[in-house]
C-alpha cells in the first residue's frame, strides 16, 4: 500500500468486503484493513438472516417489508433510505448468490424463508439455519481473494488522515508501528460497539473504532442512544453470550416467565421485547426468563449450530427451558450519511452498523443488518465510480442539514466532567453501562453512566479503550438529551413517546 489507493476499506465484514469486490471489478485500486483475520468479524456471527422480497411468496411485497421497518423504527426512519434499502435488497441478495454463497432450500431448489419478529411475513433468507453470516462471510472472504484486492489482516486503523477538511486516507498501526496509507476515498465499514456493555452479543472487536474515529475528526454521528438489546440471548456465564436467534420464535419458540406463563406477543419487535423480558427480570429477581423451543420439531437438524451450542453448555432443547436475557446487540446508530454512504466530510464514506443512514430509526428490524452492509456497501462503490464527491441532503444527511421536515440537537461528546481520578479499567465501565444506560435508563442513572465513563483509565497505547470511552460518551450524552421513550430508548423517568419534541434525531460531534 505504498502509492496512492482508490478506495482504502477499514473493516472485512458484509459493507466492507462488498465494497471491496465491487470496487475491484469496476478496476478501482482497493485496500481493506482489518485489525483480526479477514473472516474475524461481527458478520460472521450474524445467525438469522437476511430480509428480502424475493418473490417465493406471492402476498408479500416490498412494500409490505418498508412498512415493517418503518414500524420497527418507531417514527425515525428516512423512508426514502427504507426504500432503497427494500427495494435494492433484492438484486443484491441475488447478486451474492451469483458469487457462491449458498442460502437454505426446499429439495424442489426454493429458497426457505423465515420468519422474524416485526416481520408480517417470511422473508428471512438463511444458511445452515442460523449460521447464515458464516456463510456469508465464507462466500465473501472467497470472492475478495478472487479480485485485485489487498487485504491487510491485524492493521488498526488509528485515526482518519485529514488535510483541507478531506479525508485522504488512514493512520494506521502494526507490529511494526504507525503508518499513513493515502486513498482517495476511505470507507468506514468498522461495524458496531456491543463491547461498551458487560452483556453483548457482539465479537471483542465490535469496539466502536469507526464511530470514534468520526466524533475524533468533528464528522456528525446520530442515533447513538438506540443500543438495540437483542431479547433472546442465552443467559450462561461466558461473554459475548451466545445468540439465540429471532427464527427461533418465528418457528414457533415460546417465551415464559419464572412461573412458566407467557408475558409478550414474542414476534413482536426487539424493543417490546426486550422491554418486556426486563420487567420480568425486575419482578422476579432473577437475571433471565425462559426461550422455551420444544415447540419446534426437529430442532438439531433445522439449527445445528443453535443445537451444539446448547449442548456445550449441557441444555437439551427438547426437554429444558432455555435461561435468556436482553443483550447488547447492534448499534442502529452511527457516522451519518445520505444514501450512498457519503459523510459531511469529502472522501469519507461509511456503511454497514457503522453508519447511520436513516434506514434503521430508533430500532432495526431483524435480519435488516446484513442487508444493510450489502445495499449501502454497494451503493457507495456505485456513487464513487459515479464520480461523486460531496454528500447529498438526503437519507440522515437531512438531519444535519434541516430539510425534508427533519432537525436535530447537537451534544458535545466531551462529557465535560471535571474528574481527576482515572480508577476504572475496560470491564468496570462495560458493567456500569449494562446497569446504568442498558434497557431501562433514568437522568439519574445515566449520570451515573456518564461518571463511570469519565473515570476509566485509557493507557496510551490502547487504541480500543479510547474508542470505547469515545462512543460511550457519545451513547450516554445522547440518552440524556432524548428525554422520551422510543425503540430502543426507554427512559423510566419519560416512559411516553413524544413526537412533538423527539421526532428528531440527536447528533454527536466530538
Ligand atoms: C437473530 O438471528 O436473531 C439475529 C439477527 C439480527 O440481528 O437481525
Amino acid at each position: 500500500m505504498s502509492e496512492e489507493l482508490d478506495l482504502l476499506v477499514a473493516g472485512s465484514g458484509i459493507a466492507g468486503l462488498t465494497a471491496a469486490v465491487r470496487a475491484a471489478s469496476h478496476g478501482l485500486r482497493v485496500g481493506v484493513v482489518t485489525k483480526g483475520t479477514i473472516a474475524q468479524t461481527a458478520t460472521g456471527w450474524a445467525q438469522g438472516g437476511v430480509a428480502a422480497v424475493l418473490g417465493n411468496i406471492s402476498d408479500d411485497t416490498e412494500a409490505q417489508h418498508e412498512t415493517d421497518t418503518l414500524k420497527a423504527g418507531v417514527g425515525l426512519c428516512d423512508e426514502d433510505a427504507v426504500h432503497v434499502l427494500v427495494h435494492e435488497g433484492p438484486i443484491r441478495v441475488r447478486e451474492l448468490i451469483a458469487l457462491g454463497a449458498h442460502f437454505d432450500r426446499d429439495p424442489d431448489g426454493t429458497l426457505q424463508l423465515a420468519r422474524e419478529g416485526g416481520h408480517s411475513h417470511a422473508r428471512v433468507v438463511h444458511a445452515g439455519g442460523a449460521a447464515t453470516g458464516a456463510e456469508i462471510e465464507r462466500a465473501l472472504v472467497a470472492a475478495t481473494g478472487r479480485t485485485a484486492a489487498a487485504v491487510h489482516e491485524h492493521v488498526f486503523a488509528r485515526d482518519l488522515l485529514v488535510s483541507g477538511g478531506r479525508c485522504r486516507g488512514l493512520v494506521l498501526r502494526d507490529a511494526n508501528g504507525e503508518r499513513v496509507v493515502r486513498a482517495r476515498h476511505v470507507l468506514l465499514a468498522t461495524g458496531g460497539a456491543g463491547q461498551l456493555f458487560s452483556l453483548t452479543t457482539n465479537p471483542l472487536e465490535a469496539t466502536g473504532d469507526g464511530v470514534a474515529m468520526a466524533l475524533r475528526a468533528g464528522v456528525a454521528v446520530a442515533d447513538v442512544e438506540f443500543m438495540q438489546f437483542h431479547p433472546t440471548a442465552l443467559a450462561v456465564d461466558r461473554m459475548p453470550r451466545p445468540l439465540l436467534s429471532e427464527a427461533l420464535r418465528g418457528d414457533g419458540a415460546l417465551l415464559r416467565n419464572a412461573q412458566g406463563d407467557r408475558f409478550v406477543n414474542e414476534l413482536e419487535p426487539r424493543d417490546i421485547v426486550s422491554r418486556a423480558i426486563t420487567a420480568q427480570m425486575i419482578e422476579s429477581g432473577l437475571d433471565h426468563v425462559f426461550l422455551d423451543v420444544r415447540p419446534i420439531h426437529d430442532f438439531a437438524l433445522r439449527f445445528p449450530s443453535l443445537a451444539g451450542i446448547l449442548a456445550g453448555v449441557g441444555l437439551d432443547p427438547t426437554r429444558d427451558l432455555l435461561p435468556v436475557a436482553p443483550a447488547a446487540h447492534y448499534l442502529s446508530g452511527g457516522v451519518v450519511t445520505d444514501l450512498d454512504g457519503a459523510t459531511e466530510m469529502a472522501g469519507l464514506w461509511a456503511a454497514g452498523e457503522v453508519s447511520c443512514s436513516g434506514v434503521h430509526g430508533a430500532n432495526r428490524l431483524a435480519s435488516n443488518s446484513l442487508l444493510d452492509g450489502l445495499v449501502f456497501g454497494a451503493r457507495v462503490v456505485d456513487a464513487i465510480v459515479a464520480g461523486k464527491d460531496a454528500a447529498e441532503p438526503t437519507g440522515a444527511m437531512r438531519s444535519l442539514t434541516g430539510r425534508g421536515g427533519w432537525s436535530s440537537v447537537q451534544v458535545s461528546s466531551n462529557g465535560g466532567l471535571d474528574i481527576d481520578k482515572a480508577d476504572l479499567d475496560r470491564a468496570a465501565m462495560q458493567r456500569a453501562l449494562t446497569e446504568h444506560a442498558g434497557v431501562l435508563r433514568s437522568d439519574d442513572s445515566l449520570l451515573e453512566a456518564e461518571e463511570a465513563v469519565a473515570r476509566v483509565h485509557v493507557s496510551p497505547d490502547d487504541d480500543e479503550l479510547r474508542n470505547l470511552v469515545s462512543v460511550a460518551e457519545a451513547l450516554v450524552q445522547a440518552a440524556i438529551a432524548r428525554e422520551e421513550s422510543r425503540g430502543a430508548h426507554a427512559r423510566v423517568d419519560f416512559p411516553d413517546r413524544d413526537d412533538d419534541d423527539f421526532r428528531l434525531r440527536i447528533v454527536v460531534r466530538g
